[in-house]
């Protein structure tokens, strides 16, 4: 990084975790020979792809591609798209908002930089405000996006022991403290990375307090509610008027197509419409129009449900067979799957960091991603930080067990030294 380098830019060049998690991605596209046990990216589900396909195809017999791809849609997004997500929140979650409370961004990753920004940092009344993580472990990202690096606050977990093999993260709320100095409070949920999903007591509570303190909840919803539906247990996604959900399309199977949704009172869509409109002039509209159908029908609930869901559920059943089997006496401990697709690996005996356990298992080809990364603002002194692992099972069977096979051998031989 040059000196002469901005010191915005400097927050970016640095190490990241979500650097560290991208580039790890491009090696394995340039070295197909890795297991890729670590990125978010979502598995081929042949129904969904099939879906997919046959959109485009339509798109492009009816002539409506070709205007697609040639037009700057409004900073807001197509409206086509917006009107169909509006009547289907009404229609499917009961939710009384309209047109003016929604807007499509490039991807929640972008969602999240701009609602980071608008509410942390030094803001206009002179006040310095940081968003609030109840809990952490949490999404890679969200230490990252920040421009102003101190702006976070971030909380450590109750970690409730279930049984010899599960536990549960959940939130401690007399931690809690809500002052001017706090912009808003961003849960996601499901979690990426434990598969934790906040129960309705605690979201409850969290809507609570942000409704007391006229604080923005930002609730990402990239693995859950209404769509993609990766949710192992049935929890409700309650309508408050003050929080700002962010859906995606990537999980269904479009992390490609880079398309996010935020809905929220109008003003925070009107911030984050002006925001577009400078950073990108206008949002990606290929992905919006490509389940609009899919939307108008309600077929995305249809499909959430009976195939992305079911799919997802299969493969964490597998993947948790196959880690009785290769973890049976290591002392493993696994968070409750209730969501997403990552097993969080916790190895209390870890005898080195989970940094240095990642590159052991990196060099022989398997890629997962160390815990440390997801506890942002969490000093390193708390060893939990430093004894966990997510992978994800959104890959092959054969690609699992094989990975499974030489993270329990690396732990072994960690564990014998
Ligand atoms: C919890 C969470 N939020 C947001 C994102 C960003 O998703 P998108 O592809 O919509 O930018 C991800 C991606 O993995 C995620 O896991």
């Amino acid at each position: 990084m040059k000196d002469s380098y901005s010191k915005f830019s400097a927050r970016f060049l640095g190490r990241t975790g979500t650097k560290l998690l991208m580039d790890d991605l491009g090696e394995v596209s340039a070295n197909p020979g890795y297991i890729n046990l670590g990125g978010g990216n979502p598995a081929l589900i042949p129904e969904m792809t099939r879906r997919f396909r046959e959109s485009i195809r339509e798109l492009v017999d009816s002539g409506e591609f070709d205007k697609l791809v040639s037009t700057y849609e409004s900073p807001q997004g197509n409206d086509l798209f917006i009107r169909a997500v509006q009547e289907f929140l009404k229609d499917t979650l009961g939710w009384d908002v309209n047109e003016s409370n929604i807007v499509v961004t490039n991807g929640s990753q972008s969602s999240f930089f701009t609602l980071f920004n608008l509410f942390a940092g030094p803001c206009m009344d002179g006040v310095n405000r940081s968003i609030l993580l109840p809990m952490t472990p949490e999404y890679i990202s969200y230490g990252d996006l920040l421009v102003n690096e101190g702006s976070l606050v971030s909380h450590l977990p109750k970690i409730n022991e279930i049984d010899d093999t599960f536990f549960k993260y959940s939130i401690k709320f007399d931690d809690l403290r809500v002052s001017k100095e706090i912009g808003a409070v961003c849960v996601s949920r499901p979690s990426n990375p434990s598969g934790n999903v906040i129960t309705d007591s605690e979201m409850g509570k969290l809507i609570e307090l942000t409704e007391k303190h006229e604080l923005p909840l930002i609730i990402d919803s990239a693995y859950g509610q209404p769509f993609p539906e990766i949710l192992f247990k049935d929890v409700s996604l309650p309508f408050s008027k003050g929080a700002i959900y962010c859906f995606s399309l990537s999980k269904l199977g479009l992390a490609g197509l880079r398309t996010g949704v935020v809905v929220a009172e109008k003003p925070i869509i009107d911030a984050i419409k002006s925001i577009n409109a400078v950073t990108s002039l206008s949002v990606n509209a290929v992905g919006s129009l490509l389940v609009l159908k899919l939307i108008k029908s309600r077929a995305i609930t249809a499909l959430s449900r009976d195939v992305v869901k079911p799919f997802y559920k299969a493969r964490l059943l597998t993947t948790l067979d196959l880690c009785g089997l290769y973890f049976r006496d290591l002392g493993v401990r696994i968070h409750r799957p209730d969501g997403a697709f990552f097993l969080w690996l916790w190895i209390p005996d870890l005898p080195i960091t989970s940094s240095e356990l990642y590159h052991r298992i990196k060099a022989r080809g398997v890629l997962v991603i160390p815990g440390n990364y997801f506890f942002p603002g969490i000093s390193d002194s708390w060893e939990h930080k430093n004894q966990c692992l997510r992978l994800s099972y959104a890959q092959d069977v054969e690609s699992i067990e094989r990975g499974l096979q030489v993270i329990s051998q690396e732990i072994r031989a960690a564990l014998k030294h």
